[in-house]
């Protein structure tokens, strides 16, 4: 691994552990209905999944254009691509291809449809990659891009200073983090017309997002292409988790001093150690 092309490779090379985890993180969940709306998915569409991760999601859009559409999941991770193709090797209407370098496996206007889900913030050139989408989806076609921004994240109770500074020491595992506020710009600047814009903002009040901040903190490039970082930055990613770690374990003492011995959960739903997970993550 290089130093800055780590954005890229830190997803070519997973290891099982991190697979794993990805798994969990990526599973088709109901609301998933609800976020591809804009799509307007039906019965006969054929649907591209660019950068589809572990597949769930392509699977997900195969159920609902049914036998006369399909669905394709394109990623860079060869694994991903083993695993849902392996997963997926008896439907007819699913298929997975490993993109590598910047040309979609696919033919010119294959798709009517377009999902790309978290993935730009990754790609070494975004007017390439729109560019490659324009040529596979059909004149008329539909596009989605959902992406995060991580300049709008709060953690709450880092405060907004080390907030930033354990993005900062994050950002060399992505080419934009920044991408959610650019990308109309560079839609229109890609010659797509009809964009519309909506931001979607979340509190996650359980502690779910505390998996995408350990990611980020392991996804942290190692010590040999840390030289991007500051002195300062560096240690961050660990002692940012620790400290909320900390700051949630003596609020949990103090909550358990004052309720007795008995141990009681702050969040009536939580289903792992509540001391994993920061008090509140706010999104914009
Ligand atoms: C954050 S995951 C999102 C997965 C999936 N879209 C979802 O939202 O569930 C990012 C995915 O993009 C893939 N990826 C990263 N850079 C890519 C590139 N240049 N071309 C295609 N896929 C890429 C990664 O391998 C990974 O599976």
């Amino acid at each position: 691994m290089t130093e800055n092309t780590f954005y890229t490779d830190h997803w070519r090379q997973i290891d099982d552990e991190r697979v794993g985890r990805y798994e969990r993180m990526f599973v088709w969940r109901e609301g998933h209905a609800a976020l591809l709306a804009p799509l307007e998915l039906r019965p006969g569409s054929r649907v591209l999944d660019y950068g589809c991760g572990p597949g769930f999601m392509t699977e997900g859009m195969a159920r609902i254009v049914g036998p006369a559409g399909r669905a394709y999941g394109v990623d860079l991770n060869a694994g991903f691509v083993a695993n849902a193709s392996h997963r997926n090797s008896e439907s007819d209407n699913i298929s997975f291809h490993l993109v590598d370098g910047d040309c979609i496996p696919l033919d010119d206007t294959t798709v009517d449809r377009l999902l790309c889900k978290n993935v730009l913030e990754y790609v070494p050139d975004v007017q390439t990659t729109l560019a490659e989408f324009r040529r596979v989806l059909e004149p008329g076609g539909r596009l989605l891009l959902i992406d995060s921004d991580w300049g709008f994240v709060a953690v709450e109770p880092w405060g907004m200073e080390r907030t930033k500074r354990f993005f900062d020491a994050a950002a060399p595992a992505f080419k934009e983090p920044e991408i959610g506020r650019k990308l109309r710009s560079h839609l229109l600047d890609a010659g797509f017309d009809h964009v519309d814009v909506r931001v979607q903002a979340g509190v996650d009040i359980e502690g779910g997002s505390l998996l995408v901040l350990r990611n980020m903190a392991n996804r942290c490039p190692p010590p040999r292409s840390t030289r991007c970082l500051t002195k300062r930055q560096r240690p961050l990613t660990t002692t940012a988790i620790c400290s909320a770690y900390r700051n949630s374990w003596r609020r949990a003492s103090g909550l358990r001093a004052d309720v007795g011995d008995e141990p009681r959960p702050v969040y009536p739903r939580l289903r792992v150690p509540w001391q994993d997970r920061p008090r509140v993550i706010q999104s914009l």
